[in-house]
């Protein structure tokens, strides 16, 4: 038994080093693994500045100067629609995937919830004045503000409800180096 393991131990040691050498010239894990990064990285401090930077002209008029949202933002308005939430641990925008998020600022709260005419939306979409990958460096900046634990549970969040590739920025926005 014993002859087994150590025998199969060689097999996968030598399965990782030829990957390893091989990855030198070629990376075929590549793709896989900005797969499995998220497009808006609360650890990139050049994309939370820009992010800061947009929020501040875009969203802080409804969403707060810090991300504490509208006043008794727990009560709908009179004619049923909601008051912007705060984008901090406080509020519930770390529930969603990095997918809704970006499709919440992109296409606005109305394309969103076409299919539930129940849901009167008053979250404008920004898919004309912002581009993709300023809408990941604004949910990098409301990310950058989440305890570990909201981003944490944002993380499984995201996990389960994955990305379409056309939301990711190219591969070369990345960071990663070729
Ligand atoms: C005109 C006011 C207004 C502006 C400007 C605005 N929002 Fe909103 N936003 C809302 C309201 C109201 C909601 C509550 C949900 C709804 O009505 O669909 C909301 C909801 C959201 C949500 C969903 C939060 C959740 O937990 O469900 C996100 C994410 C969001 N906004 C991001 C942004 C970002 C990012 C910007 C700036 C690019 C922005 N908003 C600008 C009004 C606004």
């Amino acid at each position: 038994m014993l002859r087994v393991a150590t025998a199969f131990g060689v097999i996968v040691l030598a399965g990782l080093a030829t990957a390893h050498a091989f990855e030198k010239t070629y990376d075929p894990l590549r793709k896989l693994r900005v797969e499995q990064m998220s497009p808006a990285d609360p650890q990139n401090g050049a994309q939370i500045r820009e992010g800061a930077a947009l929020y501040a002209e875009y969203c802080a008029a409804c969403h707060g100067g810090a991300l504490e949202g509208a006043e008794n933002w727990q009560d709908n308005n009179e004619d049923g629609t909601y008051k912007p939430p705060p984008h901090d641990d406080s509020g519930h925008t770390w529930h969603h995937s990095d997918k809704v998020l970006f499709e919440y600022v992109k296409l606005g709260g109305e394309k969103l919830f076409e299919d539930y005419p129940d849901i009167i939306s008053a979250m404008p979409g920004f898919g004309d004045s912002l581009s993709d990958d300023e809408i990941w460096s604004v949910l990098a900046f409301i990310k950058a503000s989440w305890s570990e634990e909201m981003r944490a549970s944002q993380e499984m969040a995201s996990k389960y409800d994955p990305l379409p590739d056309e939301y990711r920025p190219s591969l070369n926005s990345t960071g990663i180096a070729e």
